[in-house]
């Protein structure tokens, strides 16, 4: 595996390979040793979009590792293929360091530095997925649930680019999965059939919320507006009304159904604050999550 760009485009093997180390780099990390498997090792960070978690955690996994990251911030990276294109970029960062991530607004863009690159490359989010999220939620999920197999997942809100990756995670992992959205904003034909063609009948759609969180055993939110979205903010929240995930949705899930948000979320939106601070909630250990599970993916595609 020489990259990360898709959760499609790793085999469950793979996929179970990552569990595998992410829990044993969190064990080691937590008894307060440390692997310093990427001594001298350099990461890229490009960002055409800000961000929290993924910068500051590919960060640290990072110096975890004894190597180093480059952040480029949206001002310093603009959109790539505007200054110059991504296939001339590519090739310049990967005689300069040893692994480039990348979070785009166009998925293609991130799939060009790959082409191109003779270094792995990393999707730290993308329009159509961000698989470092869903990874780490699986990662949480099997904490939180002792195993994946078998279990429901209610993804309540847009069918974006998070939705979509959990989809295929769900498939990897033969999870069942559905995504509750208003009419014109679900999760695209493709992108469902592309997760049943891994596993029949494991992903389904449907306008109705309390239907979709009945028997899960995990509901999942995420922003109304993604982004790039901003524009269309009004016209959104009006068409998501209904799909909050707040106490009233929540008395139709089971009494234990976890709840998941990857953040930043937007309270008394998508999800009410009394839901993320509840019990049920486990958005904070899923966030603190995306640190093992990326400190494995780099050691995995950067190690030797
Ligand atoms: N969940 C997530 O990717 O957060 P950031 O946008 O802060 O990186
Ligand atoms: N769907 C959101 C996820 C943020 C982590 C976005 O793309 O902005």
């Amino acid at each position: 595996m020489k990259s990360f760009l898709s959760i499609l485009d790793c085999t469950t093997d793979q996929l179970n390979e990552l569990l595998v180390l992410s829990r044993e780099l969190k064990a080691l990390y937590k008894s307060g040793k440390r692997d310093v498997c990427l001594s001298g090792k350099v990461l890229a960070m490009l960002f055409e979009k800000t961000s929290l978690r993924t910068r500051v955690s590919f960060q640290v996994a990072m110096h975890d590792l004894g190597g180093m990251a480059i952040y480029m911030k949206p001002e310093d990276i603009g959109v790539i293929g505007q200054r110059e294109p991504a296939k001339d970029m590519a090739r310049v960062f990967a005689r300069y360091v040893d692994g480039i991530m990348a979070r785009t607004f166009s998925h293609e863009t991130i799939v060009e530095l790959d082409q191109w690159a003779d270094v792995p490359v990393i999707n730290a989010l993308s329009d159509w997925s961000h698989p470092c999220q869903a990874m780490a939620d699986m990662l949480t999920i099997s904490e939180q649930c002792g195993g994946l197999k078998g279990l429901k997942l209610a993804y309540i809100g847009d069918g974006n680019n998070v939705a979509r990756s959990l989809a295929f995670a769900c498939a990897r992992f033969n999870m069942k999965y559905v995504c509750a959205s208003p009419k014109g904003y679900e999760l695209d034909e493709n992108s469902l059939n592309l997760a049943n063609s891994v596993t029949a009948g494991c992903a389904a759609q449907t306008n109705d919320p309390c239907e979709a969180v009945k028997n899960a055993n995990v509901v999942y939110t995420d922003t109304w507006v993604s982004m790039g979205q901003e524009d269309e903010k009004a016209e959104r929240i009006a068409a998501f009304e209904g799909f909050s995930v707040d106490e009233k949705l929540m008395a139709n899930a089971p009494k234990d159904a976890k709840v998941m948000h990857c953040l930043p979320a937007y309270r008394g939106y998508e999800i009410s604050d009394g839901v993320v601070e509840s019990e049920n909630s486990t958005i904070f250990d899923q966030a603190e999550n995306r640190l093992h599970f990326q400190r494995a993916l780099l050691k995995y595609l950067m190690a030797n």
